[in-house]
């Protein structure tokens, strides 16, 4: 098989580190990829992922046989549509169905008449209106960009005066929309929903590490660890999720005329009432995927393919469901100084090679750039993914971190609770 691979970021990179290793994979192809993805195998394409058209022509031009999509982005701009009009499979929404992520109102909308427990929303065109729901909803005040935001879209905090700065801001811009909702208390899990429009298949959960800082203290970022398995869930959790969050969306989904292909990301919050969803997104998460994809068994290739081509339930009862590895794995991320804000660019990488003299780690590149000679530096807010792996959480934290140390960047932010005490 030749699976065409779109995004340039850790996820991307562990999902060619996947497909990869698979004996039916014949070749993968990255567009834009990053020299980590290059160094792995993969022939990197320099596109534009704006360019949906384009992107399409380079699925034809390189013959592929699945294009898989790893960012949000392009999923809404259309990029499934334009994949599958030219004939070719495509894992990842059309642009209807990846609403769920690039309209919170509409995921709500979803959500409500699927029947499924989510913090309740007030939905604001107005200042106005903001500073009623806040009133009415309490503190924490928990208020969301309606729309796309990479990540600085929510606000949570106790302060009246820095919620409505958010609201303000985010209510400036062109069509501007707020959700107000209630607030979410509770350990959040990702449960990543494997779905062809009708069936659903769910990966092993994660934990993501939102905040910069130790503690979950510092602002919000794309995410600054994760891990895999979370021990302490209680068993039956993810058919929890399946029965009464992915399966009545994608029925409801369906109901609309807009079938869901790809990931429904479930990130969830175990709240003394029970499991509330606190978000969809229509892709895989970064950096949970590196920790999930490194535990999965099954092989990626025919697994996405089967999503894609409308026929999960049967490709997964043959196998006889997925194989996850009893194995834990812990990725801890190395982001550049002054991210999430100010990322700074251009500092040299040193150490890579180092990581591999670890028993089961190794480095997921994401914001990396070769210079004219060759070496890696820095070219992105979040730079890498160092993921350990072991036959218990604390084990794939040592080893983790074990190899954090071997690789340099100069100025390098990191969390060190990462999977902590697990
Ligand atoms: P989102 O972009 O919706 O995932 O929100 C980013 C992060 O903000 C989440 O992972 C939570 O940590 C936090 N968050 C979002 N919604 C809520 C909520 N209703 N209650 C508490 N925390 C929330
Ligand atoms: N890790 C959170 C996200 O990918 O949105």
């Amino acid at each position: 098989m030749r699976v065409l691979v779109l995004g340039s970021g850790a996820r991307e990179h562990a999902i060619v580190r996947s497909l990869l290793a698979e004996d039916g994979v014949e070749h993968v192809v990255a567009a834009p990829g990053n020299p980590g993805i290059a160094a792995a195998g993969a022939e990197c394409r320099d596109h534009d992922l704006a360019d949906i058209a384009g992107v399409a022509e380079l699925a034809v031009g390189v013959q592929a046989d699945l294009v898989v999509v790893g960012p949000e982005a392009p999923l809404v701009a259309g990029v499934a549509d334009a994949v599958r009009a030219a004939g070719i499979p495509c894992f990842g929404p059309s642009a209807p169905a990846a609403r769920l992520e690039a309209s919170k109102a509409f995921a709500k909308e979803v959500m409500a008449a699927a029947g499924v427990a989510t913090a309740r929303p007030v939905v604001c065109d107005d200042l106005g209106a903001v500073e009623a729901a806040l009133d009415e909803l309490g503190t924490p005040h928990v208020v969301k960009d309606d729309g796309l935001a990479g990540g600085k879209g929510v606000v949570v905090t106790d302060d009246r005066e820095t919620a409505l700065r958010h609201a303000r801001a985010c209510l400036s811009q062109p069509r501007g929309r707020v959700v107000v909702e209630e607030y979410l208390d509770g350990p959040e899990v990702s449960v990543f929903c494997v779905c062809d429009g009708r069936d659903v298949v769910a990966l092993a959960p994660a934990q993501d590490f939102k905040r910069l800082r130790d503690g979950g203290l510092g602002p919000n970022t794309g995410g600054m660890g994760a891990y895999s398995p979370l021990p302490w869930l209680l068993d039956g959790f993810v058919e929890e999720v399946v029965e009464t969050v992915a399966r009545p969306v994608l029925v409801e989904m369906d109901r609309r005329g807009t079938p869901f292909t790809g990931i429904l990301y479930c990130g969830l919050a175990l709240t003394d009432a029970g499991v509330r969803v606190v978000e969809f997104n229509v892709r895989l998460g970064d950096p949970e995927a590196q920790v999930v994809l490194a535990r999965l068994r099954t092989p990626l290739a025919p697994l996405l393919l089967a999503a894609a081509q409308g026929r999960l339930a049967e490709h997964v009862r043959v196998l006889g469901g997925l194989v996850e590895s009893a194995d834990a794995a812990v990725g801890v991320v190395v982001a550049a100084p002054g991210y999430p804000e100010q990322p700074r660019t251009g500092d040299a990488v040193l150490g890579l090679e180092d990581v591999a003299a670890v028993p089961g780690a190794h480095v997921l590149h994401a914001g990396t750039a070769l210079d004219d000679d060759g070496h890696v530096r820095t070219a992105g807010g979040r730079v890498l993914t160092v993921v350990g792996t072991g036959p218990d959480v604390a084990t794939a934290r040592e080893r983790a971190y074990e190899a954090v140390e071997k690789v340099h960047v100069p100025g390098g932010q990191l969390r060190l609770d990462v999977a902590a005490g697990v």
